[in-house]
């Protein structure tokens, strides 16, 4: 047995990708994981680059695991995700002590690609974009106690002019509905009860079925929802791009899907976001809210924004608070502009000055948590559905669990009840953490 040690930076996709490798190489029955480098005959690093100088990480990793190279000369190491996809080659050009630079649609083929290294020391490197290959060896998920995630759908082809997803994980291209819905019959014999549908844009979903015809994300919903054992599904990330009437009419009869929705607006400026290359308005994006609402009227709605990008001028930045401000999202994601080589935007002017950015960021942060909190007041009295995962880190004597909203509740119950869906009256709230009692 040879020990690997991954790490793995990054989006839900990146440790979604990770946990494959992990189980491609478990399969060959000759590695096993390992927390700790130093013990491992194997390194491997998954990168992200939707941010930061995600380059320069990646070497100042590599720089370390140099150290433990030096002490072993055997150890591979191995570089994959968005990084590798994007810089190929290059890495080895910085590093030529990297063994392997594999690609995010190369995962399958990581323990030959090991063999391989082992026999003979040159580089190997797969940075191709077979992406169907990628779908045909997957394994059934692994899952997580009672949530599973699971990746219906990869890639991107909207372009944003932020954003390098299109660059690092090719075109949109969907799993078969049938081994979508045999994964998920198969982790809802094991016990699961929560599904996690992930994808770049899951709601642009369009499986090939059976018959050769073509399983839309609505339909996918319904299926997902006749199947035995599983009470909620969630999925991450939609874009309000092709949020169609058909998605919203699930929220009025499938019970199972969370009224909980990431819908990521980025800004609140139709000048930024025809900038951004985002192809919808504020106004769109407002009248799917409206019709969300009329179909489930307790949906509560989170978002991803960017600010300080190329232009945002202090009126667009006001205009982003209102948004928050109207539209009442219950939680988000929030990040700083940055400048990612090869996309239209690293054309444009940056033209905000860092501090700047900060202020803005903060007072955007703030304002979220407000609303954040005053959603969990709202919560104060009411009875939540909670998925209870386990014992509560605080009291062994309580038990904890999420809400439909991603709200942790922690409550007295017995172990018994681990693993259900159940009914909690919610009788003292914090922002992100509230305590209930079982009923
Ligand atoms: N498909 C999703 C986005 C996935 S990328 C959508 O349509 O919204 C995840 C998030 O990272 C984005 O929503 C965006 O807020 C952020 N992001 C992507 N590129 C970025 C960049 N260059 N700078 C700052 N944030 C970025
Ligand atoms: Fe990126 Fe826009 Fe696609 S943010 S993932 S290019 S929808």
């Amino acid at each position: 047995m040879k020990y690997i040690y991954i790490k793995t930076w990054g989006c839900q996709m990146n440790e979604y990708d990770s946990s494959m490798i992990t189980r491609y190489l478990e399969k060959t029955g000759e590695y096993l994981i390992t927390q700790n480098p130093e013990k491992a005959a194997i390194l491997v690093l998954n990168t992200c680059s939707i941010r930061e100088k995600a380059q320069e990480k990646v070497f100042h990793q590599l720089g370390r695991w140099k150290k433990l190279k030096n002490q072993n000369p055997d150890v591979i190491i191995a570089v994959g995700g968005c990084v590798a996809t994007q810089e190929g080659k290059e890495i080895f050009k910085r590093a030529n002590y990297v063994n392997i630079i594999f690609g995010t649609q190369s995962l399958h083929k990581l323990p030959q690609m090991i063999k391989e290294s082992e026999q003979n020391k040159k580089l190997i490197i797969d940075i191709s974009f077979p992406q169907l290959d990628k779908f045909n060896h997957a394994l059934p998920a692994k899952n997580n106690g009672y949530t599973a995630s699971i990746s219906i759908m990869e890639g991107c082809n909207k372009y944003c002019s932020f954003c390098v997803v299109p660059y690092t994980r090719g075109k949109e291209i969907s799993r078969p509905s049938d081994d979508v819905l045999f994964e998920i019959s198969h982790l809802a014999d094991n016990g699961v009860k929560e599904i996690n549908l992930l994808g770049q844009n899951v709601n642009a979903y369009q499986g090939p079925t059976f018959n050769g015809k073509i399983c839309f994300f609505s339909e996918l919903l319904r299926l997902i929802s006749e199947i035995d054992g599983i009470q909620r599904i969630r999925f991450t990330t939609s874009n309000p791009l092709e949020f169609s009437d058909d998605i919203i009419e699930v929220y009025k009869d499938t019970p199972k899907l969370v009224s909980f929705l990431h819908l990521p607006v980025q800004s609140g400026s139709n000048k930024i976001l025809k900038l951004m290359k985002r192809s919808y308005t504020i106004e769109e994006y407002e009248k799917i809210i409206e019709k969300l609402i009329l179909a489930r009227p307790n949906i509560q709605i989170s978002s991803d924004f960017i600010v300080g990008f190329p232009g945002e001028s202090k009126e667009d930045f006001k205009q982003t608070i209102d948004f928050i401000k109207k539209i009442n999202f219950d939680m988000s994601y929030s990040f700083i502009y940055s400048n990612r080589p090869g996309t239209p935007a690293s054309e444009m002017k940056d033209d905000i000055d860092l501090q700047e950015k900060k202020e803005r960021l903060y007072i955007l942060q703030n304002c979220i948590n407000q609303q954040t909190m005053s959603w969990s007041r709202r919560m104060l009295g009411s009875i939540q559905s909670v998925l209870v995962e386990g014992a509560s880190e605080q009291n062994c004597m309580k038990l904890y669990g999420k809400t439909e909203n991603n709200r942790i509740v922690n409550f007295y119950g017995s172990s018994k009840i681990i693993g259900q869906c159940i009914p909690v009256k919610i009788n003292k709230v914090h922002t992100h953490v509230l305590h209930g009692k079982l009923l």
